[in-house]
Formats: structure tokens, sequence, C-alpha cells
């Protein structure tokens, strides 16, 4: 097993620079991001406050820095794929907006309103799973499923909730297995985490187990928060696929010799690009964005139309699937996370995962809690899956492609927090209106759809109103 030592060993033996600086001992005026390495083992042993800023600091110039092709960006023989593929040939141009490269900098797609939000369409992703078609250069949708990029503020809380809902889950089945092992006959357990329900699962005395009727989650229960079909389970997972595929930086904790037998998988001539301290680093970055809030410097008529639009957006059924918020037992954020798998670090891999206390920034504080103590998290959404598009409507379902064996009109509830201030709208970002992407839900959003469409034009402005304030601040 590795171990943070040998995974970053690289980084170990280039100790003393600042750390608040998060910087290097470069010249100031260097173009380069990488820099000097960070000493992960010495910024765990700071107090947490210190040891967030140190790691923010760090994460905040890798999200931003345009990657430079002497540290490691492009891939001109290995392709997008999450797991780690050859390319034939390489590319005739390094950067292609389609297969990628297509940016610099994380920050090129993650900007609005502030860095870590979202984008307009013209940051649109090109997402294939890359393995047949590492090449195509056409927006057909036969090749990729075109998506627009998601604001990260509150990403941390999000991936907390999925790690104890996953639990949640994943306790309700052993328990489920256990009984009709000790019964001898099949036990059905409905699943059920932080008050949503994930269908159901049967499992036999023998261990076999039925997960058929399973609803809006992977049959592992895992439930995976990111990505807008909801297939990728941690911030960590997310950005080593998001390095590689859009800068062609690879992460030594996939793309290294443990895995590939090369310390040069993309044959760019740079070797070990990311170490696994920096990808801890950009995780924290993220994790610690501060969420979404309520806008509250209201003038009277848009706090009278927006009281009006909340009770409204809960009577017509919207909070079925965009529930106001989810409690939050533990705000301690372990990196790396429970349920990596191989071609990301694992906590079997190091000694001890790296604490960050999310408890300790202002923005947790300022959230309330119920009277369990549990912190709730304002998402507006379930972090469910579920069907939004139909044959009469098939605007939300104009993707070809599958994706993990999701199907192509299956999507990820939207978190609402911030929505008032990422237009344009939908997985693809073509939609330019709050009103128009709620006139696109079909599926199993029909019945609220219809009954918002039923409502008069000042209901219809107070929804608007309503979800106007749910904002980003800059
Ligand atoms: C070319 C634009 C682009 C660049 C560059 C980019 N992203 Fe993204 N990002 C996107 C898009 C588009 C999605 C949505 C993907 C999807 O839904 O399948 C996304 C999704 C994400 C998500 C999941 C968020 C969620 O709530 O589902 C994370 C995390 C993320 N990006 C982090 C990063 C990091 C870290 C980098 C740099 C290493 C990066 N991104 C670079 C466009 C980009
Ligand atoms: C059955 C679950 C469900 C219900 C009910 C539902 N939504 Fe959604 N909502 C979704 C899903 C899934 C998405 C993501 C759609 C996509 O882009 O593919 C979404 C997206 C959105 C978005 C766009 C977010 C963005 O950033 O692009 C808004 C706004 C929204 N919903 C508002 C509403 C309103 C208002 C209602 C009530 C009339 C409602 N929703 C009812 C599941 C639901």
């Amino acid at each position: 097993m590795p171990c943070w030592k040998r995974i970053a060993a690289p980084l170990l033996a280039a100790l003393a620079f600042p750390l608040a600086a998060g910087a290097s001992d470069l010249p100031p005026w260097s173009e380069r991001v990488l820099g000097t390495l960070l000493d992960l083992e010495a910024v765990a042993g700071l107090p947490m406050q210190e040891r967030i800023e140190a790691l923010r600091a760090r994460g905040e110039r890798l999200f931003i820095g345009q990657f430079l092709v002497e540290e490691g960006a492009g891939r001109p023989m290995a392709t997008q794929a999450i797991i780690p593929t050859k390319r034939r040939r390489p590319p005739p141009q390094r950067f292609q907006r389609l297969a990628g490269l297509d940016a610099g900098a994380c920050a090129s797609c993650h900007h609005e309103p502030v860095i870590g939000g979202g984008a307009s369409f013209t940051a649109n992703v090109f997402v294939s799973e890359g393995f047949e078609s590492a090449d195509f250069d056409t927006i057909d949708p036969q090749f990729s499923n075109e998506r627009g990029s998601p604001a990260l503020q509150g990403a941390g809380l999000i991936e907390l909730l999925a790690r104890e809902m996953t639990a949640d889950l994943q306790r309700q089945r052993d328990e489920a297995l256990a009984t009709a092992r000790r019964t001898g006959a099949p036990a059905v357990a409905d699943l059920v985490a932080k008050g949503v329900s994930f269908g159901r699962i049967a499992a036999d005395p023998d261990g076999g187990l039925d997960v058929s009727a399973i609803d809006g989650i992977d049959a592992d229960l895992v439930l995976r928060p990111f990505s807008q079909k909801g297939v990728f389970g941690s911030l960590r997972q997310f950005t080593v696929n998001a390095l590689n595929h859009h800068h062609g930086i690879q992460a030594v904790e996939r793309f290294g010799a443990t895995w590939t037998g090369t310390r040069d998988f993309d044959e760019d001539g740079v070797e070990d690009e990311i170490s696994a301290a920096d990808v801890t680093a950009l995780v924290v970055w993220q994790a610690t964005l501060p969420a979404p809030s309520r806008k509250d410097d209201l003038p009277d008529a848009w706090r009278q139309a927006s009281e009006r639009g909340e009770d409204l957006f809960a009577d017509i059924g919207c909070t079925s699937c965009h529930i106001p918020a989810l409690p939050l037992a533990s705000a301690v954020f372990r990196d790396p996370g429970p349920i990596e798998t191989a071609g990301t670090l694992r906590e079997a891999d190091v000694e001890a995962p790296l604490e960050i206390d999310l408890a300790a920034l202002d923005f947790v504080k300022a959230l309330p809690r119920d009277a369990e103590g549990n912190i709730l998290v304002p998402l507006y959404g379930d972090l469910k899956r579920h069907r939004i598009a139909d044959a009469r409507d098939p605007t939300l379902g104009n993707e070809l492609l599958g994706q993990r064996f999701v199907d192509r009109d299956v999507f990820l509830t939207a978190e609402l927090w911030g929505v008032g201030s990422t237009a344009p709208y939908g997985h693809r970002a073509d939609l330019t209106s709050l009103d128009e992407v709620i006139r696109a839900h079909a599926g199993a959003a029909r019945p609220a759809r219809e009954a918002y469409e039923a409502l008069a034009d000042d209901g219809r402005q107070a929804i608007i109103a309503f979800l106007r304030t749910l904002e980003i601040s800059r």
C-alpha cells in the first residue's frame, strides 16, 4: 500500500517555503502554477484555522492558475478518459474545444459570479466517457453530452451530506441482509436517507440482493452528488478527472507508476505532474467555498413577493425534489473520503486522512441547526436522480448518450441555492430564464410543472421573486 510518504515523495523533499503564501521559492513573476510542492504533513499539524488557510491559499493558486506545458499541461498520448487510456497518435493541435484540452485553468469555466462559480454557455464541456471517441470534432450529440458549468459554492457540505446518506442507505441494506439471514426468509427494506426515499431493496437469506426497485441512486447505494448527472462521488475524484480532461495535468494517484507503470503516462516529457498533496489542496479549496446564501436587502415589494413565492414553491410540489434543507450531523471533512475507489487516493493509502472542520468556517457557523444539533444545509435539492423529460416535452431529454448506466433523460435534482446568480439554466446552459427552465420540467416533475403553469401570472412571478433571492455572494 502506498502511503502519503510514498505517493508524495517528491513533495516531501521540498519542504521549506512559507505555508500561508501557498506559493514557492520561484521568483514572484514566475508563470508556473505548480511550483514548489506542498508539505502536507506540516500543514496537517497546524491548528484548524491555519490549516484551512494554508490549504486554501495553495488550492486557489491551483484553481486559478493557467497550467504551463513545461509543468505538464497537455496529454499528447493520453485521452480525456477517466481510466488512463492511451491515444493511438498525438492530436493535431494541443487545444481542441470539444475533446480537450479545452481550457487553461479550472477558473476558465468556474468564475460567475465569483471564482468557483459557474459560467455561461461559452464554457460548456463536451462530456464523453472518452474510451471510443477520443478524437471527436463535432458537437453532434451522438459523440458527447454537452453540459454547462455548475457553481461549486457549498460543494463541501454537499459531499458531506452524500457521505452520511450513503452510510445510512448501506446500513439499511446490511440490516436487511442480516434479517434475511437470521429469519431464513426474504427481507425487504425501504431505503430512506435524511427523509429522501430511494426505493426499496430485497435481501435473500443466501445473501442475494434484488435491486430492481432502487430509485434515483446506483445499485451500490453510493450517493454520487457531482456532475449534473449525479455520477461522481467526490470532489477528489472529480478533480482528478477534470485535471486530466481539461488541462492534461495527470495526477500521480491515478496516472502515476502505481497504476500505469510509468511516471509520464501522457508522454509529454513531464513526470509526476500533480501530487496527492496538491490535489488535496484543490479539494479543500472547493470544499470550503462559502455556500450560497439568501439575499436580505430586499425592497418591500420584492420581499412580499418572495415570501408568497416561497409558500407557493412548497404548495405546488417543487419542494418534493428541491427540499429546502437537509440535516448534516458532522461538518468534519476527511480527505481522502470514505468512498474513493482505485485511481483516486483512498483512506487505505494514507496513515490518516486529513481533517478539515467546516464548522470552523463563518458561513457554516451562520447556518441554523435543528433540535438534534444537525446543521441545516439549505441546498434546495434531494441529491437524487429523476426522469426529467417525457415524450410530450423532450427539452431536458436532449442527450443521446447514457452515462454510467444512467438513462439519457435522468438527471440529478439541481441544487437551487445560488440559482439567482447562475443564469443560464438547465444542464446544457441553454435556457435563458427561470420561467423557461421551470416550464421545461417534464417526466417525474410534470405535475409540479403543470401546477406552475396553472398559476396566475402573479403567482409565477412570486416564485421567480423567491428563486432570485437565492444567491452566491460576490
Ligand atoms: C471547460 C470548462 C471547465 C473547466 C476548465 C473545468 N470545469 Fe469543472 N465543470 C464544468 C462543467 C461543464 C461541469 C458539469 C459536468 C457535468 O455535469 O457532467 C463541471 C463540473 C465540475 C464539478 C462538479 C460540480 C457539481 O456540483 O456537479 C467539479 C467539482 C468541478 N467541475 C471542478 C473542476 C476543477 C477542479 C477544475 C480544474 C481542474 C475544473 N472543474 C475545470 C466545466 C469546466
Ligand atoms: C421530480 C423532481 C423535481 C421537481 C418536482 C421539480 N424539479 Fe426543478 N429540477 C429537477 C431536476 C432533475 C433539475 C435538473 C434539470 C436539468 O438541467 O437536467 C431541475 C432544475 C431546476 C431548475 C434549474 C436549475 C439550474 O441551475 O439550471 C430550476 C430553476 C428548478 N428546477 C425549479 C423548479 C420549480 C420552480 C419547481 C416546481 C414547479 C421544480 N423545479 C420542481 C427536479 C425537479
